[in-house]
């Protein structure tokens, strides 16, 4: 038996463009994440910092300005106190999503009752693979696909898997996935989100306050126009698939202790969770296996869920797992509020964000019960977890 873990809040910064003239091309990646837990704790005033009781944050690149333990190097630059401990991990995409299931762990098995979990990636100062050395053995002893080690050749691979799966399917999910990212940003969606910052840049100090990566003009006729950059006559292009991006935020996670001694609202509390493997070199595919085992695990099918926020790394992986569990690609049960197409992906950031779109789902759509949060994982992982209103 384990207690129950809520979550409270959660809080990011905006999405920006990892380019030379994107939104933080001149600001840290640990300040990033700063800026969202300081964000938090003004939200919640009534949590005194220095009662959090750990902080848990993912980055795939440990390196630099994301290298130095980063929990405990964001609990003393947030000012949460010398007190307040804290730790770094990393499962790449899922970064986040390990983050927020730990956090959970800890409170479930009674250990814990406030913990800080999030993410943050910085792909402009840590380009994908930049800082990395693979074991030569991957390759020489054939453990992996040469194409297992560029997240775009995968998306490729997964298509030769599943030629169902058509460019044109994967363009129109595009396309609904920017359209409705449009529709929830005019419609204050990522407003309980989103907080602005304020960043250096060539133009003198700025603040901003949007997603940087949205295309709100995207038609099925530009996209179809773009090339695969992965492979000649491929069907992975920058328009069905996630960008890079810089981004950073994180999650408030409570106990029913401390919701009652700080007279906190939980929004919704974490059921159970999956890790799976999946071969490395049709890494996309992982939510299927991980979906269907919570599912199980929870007695439960898809018809029992209201809301799935799934990352959007490439259309195709999605389109399969919509096939999979027999949803058309517009199906208004899965990412309501468009997804990382439309708004970038910063790597060990975003399951902090499905999280907080599922949260305000919950709060938006008063019958909705339960929901599912999912990301396929470089090196052929897939990870779920189930959420339900408290
Ligand atoms: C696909 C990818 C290589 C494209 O990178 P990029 O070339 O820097 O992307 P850009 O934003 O410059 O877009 C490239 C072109 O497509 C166009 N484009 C992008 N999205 C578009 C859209 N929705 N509609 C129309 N055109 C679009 C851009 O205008 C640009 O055109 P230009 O070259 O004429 O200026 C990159 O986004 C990528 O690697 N994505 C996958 C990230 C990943 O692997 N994540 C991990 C998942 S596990």
């Amino acid at each position: 038996m384990t207690a129950d873990a809520f979550y409270i809040d959660g809080v990011r910064v905006p999405i920006g463009r990892a380019r030379p003239d994107g939104y933080y091309a001149k600001t840290r990646a640990d300040d990033l994440a700063v800026r969202s837990i300081r964000a938090l704790l003004e939200r919640n005033p009534s949590v005194p910092p220095d009662r959090i009781d750990d902080v848990v944050w993912a980055a795939t690149a440990q390196v630099g300005d994301q290298g130095l333990t980063l929990g405990r190097s964001l609990a003393i630059l947030a000012g949460l106190g010398k007190t307040v401990p804290g730790y770094a991990l990393d499962r790449m995409c899922a970064g986040a999503l390990t983050s927020i299931v730990n956090a959970a762990n800890a409170i479930r098995v009674g250990a814990q009752d406030l913990v800080l979990a999030g993410g943050v990636e910085h792909m402009g100062g840590h380009p994908m693979g930049a800082e990395v050395d693979p074991n030569p053995r991957f390759l020489s002893d054939k453990l992996v696909d040469p194409t297992a080690l560029v997240m775009g050749n995968t998306a490729e691979n997964l298509h030769d898997d599943h030629p169902e799966v058509t460019r044109e399917r994967c363009d129109e999910f595009a396309l609904i996935s920017q359209e409705r990212t449009a529709k929830a940003q005019a419609n204050g969606v990522f407003d309980t989100h989103v907080v602005p910052m304020t960043v250096f840049s060539e133009a003198g100090w700025r603040v901003v306050d949007t997603d940087e990566h949205p295309r709100p003009g995207t038609t099925l006729e530009s996209l179809s126009g773009l090339r695969s950059p992965f492979r000649t006559g491929g069907y992975v292009t920058a328009g069905n698939a996630a960008g890079l991006n810089d981004g950073a935020g994180g999650v408030l996670l409570a106990s029913k202790a401390a919701v009652e001694e700080y007279g906190l609202t939980p929004r919704m509390r974490l059921v159970d969770y999956t890790f799976v493997g999946v071969e490395p070199e049709t890494m996309g595919y992982g939510p299927v296996p991980a979906t269907d085992k919570l599912l199980d695990r929870a007695g439960l099918s898809m018809d029992d869920i209201d809301v799935i926020d799934m990352n959007e790394a490439f259309a195709v992986q999605c389109v399969a797992f919509l096939d999979h569990f027999d949803l058309p690609v517009g199906s208004d049960k899965v990412n309501p509020y468009g997804g990382a197409i439309a708004l970038g992906h910063p790597l060990a950031f975003s399951g902090a964000r499905l999280a907080m779109q599922v949260a305000t789902y919950f709060e938006r759509n008063p019958d909705a019960q339960r929901g599912i949060t999912t990301m396929c994982i470089g090196l052929g992982m897939g990870a779920a977890a189930l959420w339900e209103r408290v």
